[in-house]
């Protein structure tokens, strides 16, 4: 699958995002090892942090359709009355996303010019927390 068309569907899924008190908009879309696609948008709450982020709703979605790993994430984001644009993966869903992406797995996102970026689950969470500490 294209970097493109798992952006799209992360652009589909945006527009169901619930977003009434930042008005940011987010759309994610994780391809995985199985072929399948999981999408998500973030929701948010009138208590603020039980919000959740697009990335770890797609996340949830997968894990619990029996999917262990992802080969590709696509992020998009913005006001809520535009075209998704740049959004990259807050701290806390680059720990979520870790946990089931090889740190060679690419994150697909949008740059300011509306270009597509690409980094790696490495490169956005480099020295990160795993199982193998774990084990220490
Ligand atoms: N948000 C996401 O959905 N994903 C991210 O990685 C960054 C932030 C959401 C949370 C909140 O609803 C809104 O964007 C503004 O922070």
């Amino acid at each position: 699958m294209t970097p493109e068309a798992l952006l799209q569907q992360a652009e589909n899924a945006r527009q169901n995002s619930y977003c009434p008190y930042s008005r940011f908009a987010v759309g994610a879309a994780i391809l995985c090892d199985d072929g399948r696609v999981f999408d998500g948008c973030n929701i948010e709450n009138a208590a603020f942090s039980p919000t959740i982020c697009a990335e770890r709703v797609a996340v949830a979605k997968a894990v619990s359709a029996g999917v262990r790993r992802i080969t590709a994430v696509a992020v998009v984001g913005g006001n809520a009355d535009k075209k998704g644009g740049a959004c990259t993966p807050c701290g806390v869903c680059r720990q979520v996303l870790a946990e089931f992406c090889a740190p060679d797995t690419p994150v697909y996102m949008y740059d300011t010019d509306g270009g597509v970026c690409t980094r790696t689950m490495n490169e956005l969470l480099p020295f990160g927390f795993s199982a193998a500490d774990l084990e220490e």
